[in-house]
């Protein structure tokens, strides 16, 4: 009557409409090799507490790598009226063995089984993130030391401020990748729980040895509450909360890059191989990687409100809303990953125009403050040192020139405690050094942070690797 796995209890056949509309196999089809993973860890859990014997389990386990196979190799056609990929690996299990792939599903419920994949998914995903942003912040780090001696006007308001070490400007976003790294790092231990053995909401009769499951998934924890674990989706609004913060640094980047490629700053050169030209004006070279960078983060954005959404005001337990979780995962994965991919090999081959922004930070009074603080060291109040300077700048801009600039008898005239070693003072490389309070722009402070980030990078490598050993391999190698 009804061919469906819960058809039991029913009379009539779905609706087509309410079959498609129900359905979830489009996206989660993506899940098939942890959905597999996770019954092959609970054929062995369900043989070892003495449910199935250990030939069922060997014969379960043979006919599910065979799926995997035929899957992998696209030899697998998904039935929508399955509902989703559980029903359909089941289903075609129990077509190809027959009665003993029945017991597959014992002791275990959709609503454990779908997290457990989800969990996998996210945890596998989290670890080749955790190696682009590795990839990144080493990017960074080699066009930093490769630029030591680039010198560019450091900016507030988007007007020029004071010189900084070009180097220096570019740590800061490996600062920011660095939270970035920290923050999915720390979402991976909360991920990191198994939640099998829950079954629908409330645990299961069966003799399961939990850990025993964990410890075949390489999971380093498993679930306290059967409860939570089945409706728990904390950790996905974690990956897309940290996704979305990730996004903002990459676009604030791209933004930077867009407009150091204007011709109005002219301070960077974007590679030929990851621009793009204008169908209609030939002298156009578009930063358009940064721009769609930029333009995917608000993809990004939405569906971390969209889960946030979701989620709100679901009662305990399981909730059929809750497979909603996937589609916005998945995308925002990818939008994540593919910028991510593409912004790196772009981002080290873009050539920086130093004479241009050495240009720059000669022009627009960025040595003002060096002045007063010159003055300050003669004796002078630092307000009156302030006005004075505040003059010597009205008066140079009305004759088109810079302080440094005027000549002696010109800026003694604003104030007597000026002298020849002004001219020194007023230089960029001298601005910059004296800025050396700890993590300032000074080389000797920037060499320095360079040095500390080159270990962290190695540090966090090895914990990337160690992750990637325990994470990246699958239960049918094990
Ligand atoms: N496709 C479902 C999801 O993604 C699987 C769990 C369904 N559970 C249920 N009780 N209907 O959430």
């Amino acid at each position: 009557m009804n061919k469906k796995l819960w058809g039991g209890r029913f009379s009539e056949r779905t609706a087509r409409i309410a079959e498609t509309f129900t359905a979830s196999i489009d996206v989660d089809r993506r899940l098939y090799a942890h959905d597999i993973e996770g019954s092959i860890a609970h054929c062995k859990t369900l043989a070892k507490a003495g449910v199935i014997t250990e030939q069922e389990a060997d014969t379960l386990i043979q006919g599910l790598v065979r799926i995997k196979r035929d899957m992998d190799h696209g030899a697998f056609d998904l039935d929508e009226s399955l509902e989703d990929i559980h029903m359909n690996i089941e289903a075609r299990l129990i077509q190809d063995l027959g009665k003993v792939a029945q017991k597959l599903h014992t002791g275990r419920s959709r609503n454990d089984q779908v997290v457990l994949d989800v969990r996998m998914f996210v945890r596998r995903e989290t670890v080749l993130v955790l190696e682009d942003l590795l990839h990144l912040r080493q990017t960074l780090l080699d066009l930093a030391k490769a630029h030591m001696d680039v010198v560019l006007p450091g900016y507030t308001h988007l007007q020029r401020a004071q010189p900084v070490l070009l180097a220096h400007h570019l740590m800061a976003y490996w600062e920011m990748f660095t939270r970035d790294f920290e923050r999915f790092q720390e979402g991976l231990a909360r991920t990191d729980v198994m939640p099998l053995g829950s079954a629908a909401l409330a645990g299961t009769v069966y003799p399961l040895d939990r850990h025993y499951t964990a410890s075949l998934l390489g999971f380093s924890k498993v679930a306290s509450n059967s409860m939570d674990a089945i409706s728990d989706r904390d950790f996905i609004l974690e990956f897309l909360s940290d996704a979305a913060i990730a996004m903002v640094h990459l676009s604030r980047m791209s933004e930077e890059l867009i407009l150091w490629a204007s011709s109005e700053f002219d301070f960077i050169e974007m590679p030929d191989a990851f621009a793009t030209g204008s169908s209609i004006m030939p002298q156009k070279k578009n930063p358009d990687v940064p721009e769609l960078v930029r333009g995917k983060t608000g993809i990004v954005f939405g569906n971390l409100v969209a889960m946030l959404t979701l989620m709100k005001g679901l009662p305990l337990a399981y909730n059929r809303d809750m497979q909603e979780d996937k589609g916005v995962l998945f995308q925002s994965m990818d939008v994540l990953r593919a910028c991510l991919g593409v912004f790196i090999p772009m981002l080290a081959k873009v050539t920086f125009n130093s004479d241009a922004m050495a240009r720059a930070v000669e022009a627009g009074f960025l040595n003002a403050t060096d002045l007063a603080d010159y003055l300050v060291a003669k004796g002078v109040p630092f307000r009156d040192a302030h006005r004075y300077v505040g003059e010597a700048v009205k008066y140079a801009r009305s004759k088109g020139r810079e302080l440094q600039e005027l000549s002696l008898a010109e800026l003694k005239g604003f104030s007597p405690a000026i002298d020849k070693d002004v001219y020194e003072i007023l230089k960029p490389e001298a601005m910059i050094n004296r800025r050396n309070s700890f993590g300032g722009t000074a080389r000797r402070c920037v060499a320095s942070a360079l040095e500390t980030a080159r270990k962290r990078l190695e540090k966090d490598s090895r914990a990337v690797d160690a992750l990637a050993r325990r994470i990246l391999k699958k239960a049918w190698a094990r």
